[in-house]
């Protein structure tokens, strides 16, 4: 798979450092509240596992698949996910995990949903990586693992045309 790699922008010692400084300021600042971690599917399944394994709070954890791609290297800008699997959000401080902020469109969405839920306490967001460019929504992510130019990635859960996600390393895909 690295083959078909321009560039490893980060290795897996790096990953894993930076998850730990993560977790450490995720952990503080969510310490004695009642902490939901909203996890989105496909891509935030290896950060997820790694990030919440390195949090040592009794956070719950729910997941929701969300898509807007459909194959190509572009989003759509249709965000589709199944309002029926969204869990009961009162009472909760959420935590949304994607792997990364691109065009705004995935963040912005489900952060808008979250925010007519009834009771919810709180709302951030928290990538792996997000890449620095003109978004299409503006929106911030609370959390970021790191930030990378304009380029499309793959590796550590990021896909093309949903392969490369078990490399464990990210890099710039050669197209
Ligand atoms: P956004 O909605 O454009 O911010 O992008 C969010 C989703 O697009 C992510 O959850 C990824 O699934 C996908 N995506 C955006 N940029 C990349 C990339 O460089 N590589 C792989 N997937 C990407
Ligand atoms: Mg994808």
């Amino acid at each position: 798979m690295q083959d078909d790699l321009e560039r490893v922008l980060f290795g897996e010692a790096e990953i894993a450092a930076r998850l730990n400084e993560m977790a450490v300021q995720i952990t503080e600042d969510y310490r004695g509240k009642d902490l939901t971690v909203l996890a989105i599917l496909n891509g935030s399944l290896f950060f997820m596992a790694d990030l919440l394994r390195r949090i040592p709070l009794p956070l719950k954890l729910d997941c929701l698949r969300v898509k807007s791609y459909y194959g190509g290297t572009e989003t759509t800008g249709r965000v589709q996910y199944d309002p029926q699997t969204l869990p009961d959000m009162s009472g909760r401080h959420v935590l949304l995990l994607d792997d990364i902020l691109d065009s705004g469109h995935t963040l912005a969405a489900i952060t808008e949903v979250l925010r007519t839920e009834p009771g919810l306490l709180s709302v951030k967001s928290c990538v792996l990586v997000r890449k620095l460019k003109k978004r299409a929504r503006e929106v911030k992510a609370d959390y970021v693992g790191f930030d990378i130019p304009d380029e499309f990635v793959v590796g550590y859960g990021l896909d093309y045309q949903e392969r490369y996600r078990n490399l464990p390393l990210i890099g710039i895909l050669r197209i």
